[in-house]
């Protein structure tokens, strides 16, 4: 992979809590303070990216690659109104791929490796599809989009344990007796979760050692970037902290908090008038949010954040506090 590309897929475990409308605004955001960006749509099956970015669907992308390899992938690139800002379609001009084979999967993720852009931003679909998981995996940091609504919250943990149970199931050799142990996770539910990643890790120490180790140090490097959309308030950051002690505590992950984006009438409004959120309205509190991220990713996206949630829900006060006072 080149140097100076960062890639960053965009998932979180339910569907319609904001993935697209993040992905292609922040794209679009990231463009504007001069890095060159590609957005890929990688929702095969239910591309629609190219709405949010207000074009229309009339270009070839990922579809049309799975179906002919020999195209060279970054024809695929469609120049959009914004000079630093391209965009690959999904399903493009030939439907139906939610279903490609792990061959070509991996083609896919070497060819976006070989782009040539400073950012890469993957727009994911919703679930915990091997698709998503393992375009998720690219990198160790993707960002997580979750609305404060229960049901979203626990997809999103959801998410993070099966992201988790596959990376680990990847690396570990078939019928060992720790990948084994370890699949009696996959049967609780994640938010009443009574056998944590650390409790098996402790009955895998005794037998294997090594494998336990290795798994401690995949936990560690899975630092997801959680981003909460929707968000009607500031009494819901106290979220922030509730979600990372379970994902800390059951699942031996550590997520950082990466900003909030507040539930905004003009997202629905730009949906309607077929263009994006930052063209149709910049000034609106959920554009507004999506700039702050931009500047933090180009500030902050290499660092380590686990300490740095009070600085975001600080910024994010702020933010809220000027659009309220
Ligand atoms: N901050 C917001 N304020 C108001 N409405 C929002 C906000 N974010 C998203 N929405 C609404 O939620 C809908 C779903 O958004 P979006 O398509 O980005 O979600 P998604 O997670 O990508 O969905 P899918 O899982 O289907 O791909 C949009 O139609 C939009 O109107
Ligand atoms: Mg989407």
């Amino acid at each position: 992979m080149r140097n100076e590309t960062k890639i960053i897929p965009i998932a979180g475990g339910k569907g319609g809590i904001g993935k697209s409308l993040i992905a292609a605004n922040l794209s679009i955001a990231l463009a504007q303070l001069g890095h060159s960006t590609i957005v890929i749509d990688l929702d095969l099956g239910g591309s629609n990216l190219h709405l949010m970015l207000g074009l229309q669907n009339e270009n070839r992308g990922i579809g049309d690659y799975v179906h002919n390899p020999k195209l060279p992938f970054e024809s695929l690139c469609v120049q959009t109104e914004w000079p630093h800002l391209k965009f690959i379609p999904g399903d493009g001009t030939t439907p139906f791929l939610a279903n490609i084979s792990y061959a070509g999967k991996q083609n896919i993720i070497k060819e976006i490796q070989n782009l040539s852009a400073e950012y890469i931003i993957l727009d994911l679909g919703a679930g915990t599809s091997f698709n998503t998981l393992d375009f998720f995996q690219i990198v160790n940091r993707g960002i997580l989009v979750t609305s404060g609504d229960r049901i979203s919250l626990i997809n999103m943990l959801s998410f993070l344990k099966n992201f988790l149970l596959r990376t680990i199931d990847r690396t570990l050799p078939r019928n060992s007796k720790a990948r084994i142990q370890i699949q009696d996770i996959y049967s609780q539910s994640s938010n009443r979760a009574k056998v944590t990643i650390n409790s098996v890790l402790n009955t895998i120490r005794s037998s294997d050692a090594e494998a336990a180790n290795h798994i401690s140090r995949l936990c560690k490097n899975i630092q997801p970037r959680i981003v909460y959309n929707m968000i009607h308030g500031l009494q819901e950051l106290r979220l922030v902290n509730i979600i990372n002690k379970s994902a800390k505590n059951i699942l031996s992950i550590n997520p950082s908090h990466m900003g909030v984006v507040f539930v905004d009438q003009a997202v629905p409004d730009s949906i309607r008038n077929s263009v994006s959120l930052l063209r149709y309205d910049e000034k609106s509190i959920a554009a507004q949010c999506i700039f702050c991220l931009a500047g933090d990713i180009t500030q902050s996206w290499d660092e380590d954040l686990s300490e740095a949630d009070q600085v975001y829900i600080k910024k994010t006060t702020d933010l809220f506090n000027k659009f309220t006072e």
